[in-house]
């Protein structure tokens, strides 16, 4: 018998317990043995659940009994999270997560603690949700040396800026539905200033070149400063816009960056539409590969938790390796990122801007600006001139190549 332990009885939570009743000969047969929940963590009473006999509302009945194996976290947040699940990997349980903000705060200290108690911290939901891109940079690319990731990360401001394109929606009027929804919480920050693709995109390169990146380190510019007129340019551009974590490992360096990005209609990442996530992968040898799904959701988050549950049972007693160093990844500064920009500028000041930033492409002026495509140059560069100009650029967007 495999014993679980759900922490947190959220959507998340509740969607491991119910796959794990739905499709339990399928998991118990890839387990190779019985996966059962045996305590459920939550401080909240959920009168007329079925699982009445399993809520407990301390953790360190979980913690203390030798019989669980593994253990969710689903709690959500970093605090506690990260206390109760330092505290499950220093008693020998695997512990099994979708809280990428752990992740990418704490990954390789939990990792080293749960390789010394000779269990496993994994997280294949914490990017993605139910989109299978952790396992898959582990294992399936090991001959490959990953040469770009370039991620749709997430799935709120994809549903916005979907909206924005296709029906010409105001951001206010897209974040006030996506919040009806249920997609954008009550405070959208975390999304739509881009913090929650960082995350992600910090994890996935940290797991690309094997050492750590500070999301911290990361240049995060989120989708607030959208509004119609660039989806009127971006259309004029046969592009849409899309906000994109990005790292491309060059000289042993990682460039990285997450930013809305003007995507051309013939990139694959243009097609993906509403709440969907998409990730692609180059190696050196496989090329490029692309890896598309929900990014968040009950249930397809949840699915992943759950094939990491079977992961840690055929496991147990063991470690699952992830070649994660507590050791700083260098990365690239300004001076070595090289975009094309979109620029939109106010009409008296386009001469002088269009000429310190080489426009290539100038399309027709809306009202009483101009916009225009830069010549590549170097990120440095760009918000040098940017600051110099602040009152006469009205917004800019960097281009992704083709
Ligand atoms: N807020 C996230 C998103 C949820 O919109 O993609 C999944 O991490």
């Amino acid at each position: 018998m495999i014993s679980v332990a759900v922490m947190g009885y959220g959507t998340v939570g509740s969607g491991v317990v119910e796959i794990i009743d739905k499709n339990k000969k399928k998991i118990n047969e890839k387990a190779g043995d019985e996966v059962s929940v045996k305590y459920i963590l939550d401080l909240r009473d959920f009168p007329g659940d079925p699982h009445q006999d399993k809520f407990i509302k301390d953790y360190k009945i979980l913690v203390d009994d030798p019989e669980v194996d593994i253990v969710v976290e689903a709690l959500g947040g970093i605090g506690t999270a990260y206390k109760f699940t330092k505290e499950a990997l220093l008693a020998g349980k695997s512990v099994c997560t979708s809280n990428k903000a752990v992740v990418a705060e704490h990954g390789p200290e939990l990792l080293k603690i749960a390789k010394e108690n000779n269990c496993t911290y994994i997280f294949e939901a914490s990017v993605g949700g139910g989109i299978p891109i952790i396992r898959p940079l582990h294992t399936s690319f090991t001959a490959e040396k990953i040469e770009s990731i370039t991620g749709i990360l997430n799935g709120t401001t994809n549903y916005m800026l979907t909206k924005m394109d296709e029906e010409n929606c105001d951001y206010d009027e897209v974040l006030k539905e996506a919040q009806a929804k249920g997609y954008a919480e009550q405070n959208p920050e975390a999304d739509v200033c881009g913090y929650d693709a960082c995350r992600k995109i910090a994890i996935l390169t940290s797991l690309s070149c094997g050492k750590t990146v500070h999301y911290q380190d990361i240049r995060t510019e989120g989708i607030t400063n959208i509004d119609k007129a660039d989806f009127e340019y971006a259309k004029k551009l046969n592009s849409s816009i899309k906000l994109l974590g990005l790292s491309r490992m060059e000289n042993g360096k990682c460039l990285c960056i997450v930013a809305p990005f003007m995507v051309n209609e013939k990139h694959p990442l243009s097609m993906v539409r509403g709440v969907f996530n998409a990730i692609m992968v180059k190696g050196n040898m496989v090329g490029d590969t692309l890896f598309y799904g929900q990014g968040a959701g009950k249930l397809a988050t949840a699915s992943a938790i759950v094939a990491d549950i079977v992961d840690c049972a055929v496991n147990k007693g063991k470690t699952i390796e992830c070649l994660w160093k507590d050791e700083d990844a260098i990365l690239a500064d300004d001076s070595e990122k090289y975009f094309s920009y979109f620029v939109r500028v106010k009409k008296n000041s386009f001469e002088e801007i269009s000429k310190s930033l080489q426009a290539e492409k100038v399309l027709d002026s809306e009202n009483d600006e101009i916009g225009f495509v830069s010549k590549k140059i170097s990120e440095e560069e760009f918000l040098k001139i940017k600051d110099n100009y602040e009152a006469a650029i009205i917004n800019y967007i960097r281009i992704l190549d083709c």
